[in-house]
């Protein structure tokens, strides 16, 4: 059942969101680039320096286990949120690219001359370019499910890609340019029916849907932290158990130890086996805060209010002459890519910011993307559940504006 949000309550909870910006109320619409961050999650950092700041998995003090507890239990908020069977399988890491390079860098020792991995044409760079790095190491070839019209993959030749030869696929959930949400359920099972792998990048999609990896049946989902509410460098890796038994360590270091000698060193269990180095405590810690905090909101009411805010926006959007649109997929998140024609995207981010409306301009790390629709770049809105009508009835007067300005 979703339930109506009640937009002042939440818009109470990020500090930020009052604030100004070149003397206009500010209107974040730069989501997909970070999210804002509510008092639930700053206070639970304010809380860790204050009350409890200390090493964990060391130390046998008080100040150690209470961190080490807060540390794990995060860990355990995690594991239920995205319905992992085990706690073992959640990997704290830096962020996504963190959590994709840790998969590329152990397939290093899976694949060889002849074997094939599949990207898309949808992806952000940081899932690409990891796995040229380790094509190039490995001599495995890399193949690209193409793209539409309308910021779609077209699956019917992900279909035809796939072989035996197949080892990996990594797509991701939603498209960080342009909101498309891909058909994961169907690239998983097909890919499984190959014997291939699947990683899927769950960045964007983290904020506005809540992916069940056991029922997805998926090998690896890698999400970010700061997009999701929570602090910036820290982020998840969900594997598979026999998976991440399988693939060596990412990085050597101190806790990731079973026995160290100078002939040789075995490792510790999971995860610890790959969380070398001492992790960014707060950051975990409050990455639950933040889950329990979207949790509470509830995904469906979160995904039912975005659309709104998404069909309201690309409806004015669209009324302003010269607008196109990139990505018209009927399954997207709250995220516009667009230009006007004969505009420089730049321009036009540059006069709303001084109108106090954050939205990102270029090629938002998917150069493939805008290769593809020839253009340099795009002006991004990305919405969050904490933004309004009003505000988008702003943006779209600071983009006639700018409009003016630049024709
Ligand atoms: N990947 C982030 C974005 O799309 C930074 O803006």
């Amino acid at each position: 059942m979703s339930h109506q949000i009640d937009i002042e309550k939440i818009r109470a909870d990020f500090p930020i969101l009052s604030r100004k910006v070149n003397g206009h109320p500010l209107v974040y619409f730069d989501n997909a680039a970070t999210s804002q961050t509510p008092k639930a999650v700053i206070y639970a950092i304010v809380e860790y320096y204050e009350g409890y700041n200390a090493n964990i998995h060391r130390g046998v003090h008080s100040l150690s286990q209470e961190a080490t507890d807060a540390y794990e239990e995060a860990r355990e908020t995690i594991r239920a949120h995205f319905n992992a069977e085990k706690k073992e399988e959640i990997i704290f890491t830096s962020g996504t690219t963190h959590g994709i390079n840790l998969v590329a860098n152990g397939f290093a020792s899976e694949l060889k001359v002849g074997d094939e991995v599949i990207v898309s044409a949808l992806e952000h760079h940081s899932n690409i370019v990891p796995w040229q790095m380790l094509c190039e190491k490995t001599g495995a070839t890399l193949k690209v499910i193409p793209m539409t019209e309308s910021g779609e993959l077209n699956l019917d030749a992900y279909e035809e890609l796939l072989s035996e030869h197949t080892k990996l696929v990594f797509v991701n959930h939603v498209s960080n340019a342009l909101g498309t949400v891909n058909d994961i359920e169907r690239i998983i099972t097909k890919a499984h029916q190959k014997g291939a792998a699947v990683l899927i990048d769950g960045a964007q999609a983290a904020p506005h849907i809540k992916a069940d990896v056991q029922a997805l049946d998926v090998d690896f989902y890698v999400v970010s932290g700061h997009k999701m509410c929570g602090p910036t460098g820290v982020g998840v890796l969900y594997g598979k158990e026999e998976w991440l038994t399988k693939l060596p360590p990412y990085q050597g270091g101190g806790e990731m130890i079973d026995q160290v000698t100078f002939e040789k060193t075995t490792y510790a269990g999971l995860p610890h086996k790959f969380e070398a180095g001492t992790p960014n405590i707060c950051g975990g810690i409050a990455l639950g805060k933040a889950i329990d905090y979207l949790n509470a909101i509830g995904f469906e009411t979160i995904a039912a209010y975005e659309h709104e805010l998404l069909t309201y926006a690309t409806e004015q959007l669209l009324e302003i002459e010269g607008v196109k649109i990139y990505g018209t997929s009927k399954e997207k998140t709250a995220v516009i890519s667009f230009n006007i024609e004969g505009i420089h995207p730049y321009d036009i981010g540059t006069i709303i910011d001084k109108l106090g409306i954050a939205v990102r301009t270029g090629h938002h790390c998917a150069q493939p993307i805008m290769d593809y629709y020839k253009i340099p770049g795009t002006v991004r809105a990305s919405f969050s559940f904490y933004n309004t009508k009003e505000e988008i009835d702003a943006f779209i007067q600071a983009v006639k504006r700018a409009k003016v300005m630049l024709s």
